[in-house]
């Protein structure tokens, strides 16, 4: 049942090219001029609301659709079939769209890239140098005792400032988390953010976080260079923000290097830093880009975690048998033990199908391709849409609901296209393995000490902010076991 007659087709028939149809072929929302789309998906809720009208085309148009905002086109790929032949067909730099103002600014202050912006073979010298050790389980694991460090903190802040089980702010609390965790695993650093006095420098570093990811959005969509050059308000802040993110990442980044060279780094990052061939300015760069890439990520997976167990005691009580079963109780949880915890493994992909952090990745074309029944020109932006694809019935039964158990099922039938929430091939998530086991970890301290109950009952709107977040705060408690 995996075989998918696209991906064969595409992969085996020597005449695809010839009998595949051009772009214009493809259906899609009305192209009108000058706009495109953009007014339609403007009426249909606007951009917060694109994840539920690119749902809805999927369902009107199928497989693939194209679609034009303004002059900015892209082609849409909602079926596992597609992905597959794109998986196969891919070479061996692949690219995401452009991040722009980012690059602006390294260009401004002689910065270098990391590998959420850089391309071609650099981005696959920096690529690899990281991969050998951040995408090898065994290696990830090591870091068990850093990130349990923090959850003992975390479960402690919970117990200490819920009222009644509630926590104001919890999304906040988990951003928290999420940057002292990887905070740690970087830089060797506590920052001390769970603690009730928040020392002026981690608050600086975390707003300049912030405010840096909340000023790039729109010079995405309007042209970077013209913000430059007026030296908007946008740029201004923009620029700061990251001023402070890099003098601030480079120090930590310089005392680390000094301390592994009086001692042998005994830590992964440590040996990266140590053993690598990159330079001090592409180190700054990737280190700095790891940190941006794994904060709100996590926290946001967390929340949508938290947020299904709550609805679903039925799941959470199961789960926690498979805890008290694992985990003896008077030890912390640790890597080892999450060898044998398949239950809790499917409870956070089921989470992330259900409720994805990023509900879309993207790749330029650097060749023409055939995926399915098209042509598609080298240039064309791709658009994976992991959200569209973990809500189509076609691939998950039932699929508003929340059931860990479809990924346990012996003959299981889902096919692993289907569920891309941390992307695809060459250029996936180089943070998945650490956040995965971050957030099993989280989950193990969590549900052994709280029952995260819901407070009410009421659907959660969506909204999207490059990452789908909740549009008001999380209806959950706390309640102590
Ligand atoms: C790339 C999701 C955690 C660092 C990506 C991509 C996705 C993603 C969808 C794009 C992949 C593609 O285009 O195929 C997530 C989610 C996370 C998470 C859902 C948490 C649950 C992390 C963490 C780190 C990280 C913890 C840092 C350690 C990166 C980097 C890239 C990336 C550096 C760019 C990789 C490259 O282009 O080579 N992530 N991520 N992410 N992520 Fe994550």
């Amino acid at each position: 049942s995996n075989i998918c007659p696209d991906a064969a087709e595409a992969a085996s028939c020597p005449h695809a090219a010839s009998r595949a149809h051009s772009l214009d072929a493809m259906p899609g929302p009305t192209n009108f001029p000058v706009f495109g789309s953009l007014v339609e998906l403007l009426r249909k809720g606007g951009l917060r609301r694109q994840h539920e009208a690119l749902i809805d085309y999927h369902k009107k148009f199928g497989k693939i659709f194209r679609m034009k905002l303004g002059s900015f086109e892209s082609v849409h790929i909602g079926a596992p079939c597609l992905l597959e032949a794109l998986y196969r067909k891919e070479g061996n730099y692949p690219q995401r769209l452009e991040i722009k103002p980012w690059k602006a600014y390294r260009d401004l202050r002689d910065e270098a890239y990391g590998l959420l912006i850089l391309e071609g073979k650099e981005w696959q010298r920096v690529r690899s140098v990281f991969q050998q050790k951040l995408m090898k389980p065994t290696e990830v694991v090591k870091l068990d005792g850093k990130i349990n460090e923090v959850l003992m903190d975390l479960v402690g802040r919970i117990g200490k400032i819920n009222v009644n089980g509630r926590i104001e702010d919890l999304y906040f609390e988990l951003n928290k988390w999420s940057f002292e965790t990887i905070c740690l695993v970087l830089y060797d650093k506590r920052f001390g953010l769970l603690q009730e006095e928040v020392n002026e420098e981690a608050m600086n570093f975390i707003t300049a976080v912030k405010t840096m990811m909340s000023t790039f959005g729109m010079m995405m969509v309007t042209p970077v260079q013209l913000h430059k050059s007026l030296n908007t308000k946008t740029w201004q802040n923009h620029t700061v923000a990251w001023d402070r993110i890099f003098s601030t990442a480079k120090v930590y980044i310089d005392r680390k290097l000094k301390r592994n060279a009086v001692r042998a780094p005994d830590d992964l990052i440590g040996d990266i830093l140590h053993h690598s061939s990159l330079s001090k300015k592409e180190l700054y760069a990737a280190i700095t880009e790891l940190q941006i890439g794994g904060v709100e990520t996590t926290a946001n997976s967390m929340l949508w975690f938290i947020f299904n167990l709550s609805r679903n005691p039925g799941a959470q009580r199961k789960l926690l048998q498979e805890i008290r079963a694992v985990v003896p109780l008077d030890q912390d949880p640790c890597g080892e033990h999450l060898k044998s915890m398949p239950y809790l493994k499917a409870c956070l992909k089921e989470s992330m199908r259900l409720s994805p952090s990023v509900p879309f990745t993207s790749r330029t074309l650097d060749k023409d391709t055939v995926l399915g029944d098209y042509a598609i020109p080298k240039g064309t932006v791709l658009m994976i849409n992991t959200h569209a694809l973990g809500s189509n019935e076609e691939y998950f039964e039932d699929s508003k609901q929340f059931r860990p158990e479809r990924w346990l099922r012996e003959n299981s039938t889902i096919n692993a296209f289907t569920h891309v929430p941390f992307g695809i091939g060459k250029r996936m998530c180089i943070g998945r393995r650490l956040a995965e086991l971050q957030l099993q970890l989280a989950m193990c301290w969590l549900i052994r000490d709280f029952e995260i109950v819901a407070t009410d009952n009421e659907p959660l709107d969506v909204i999207h902010s490059g990452l789908l977040v909740p549009k008001r705060e999380l209806p959950v408690a706390f309640i102590r076991r």
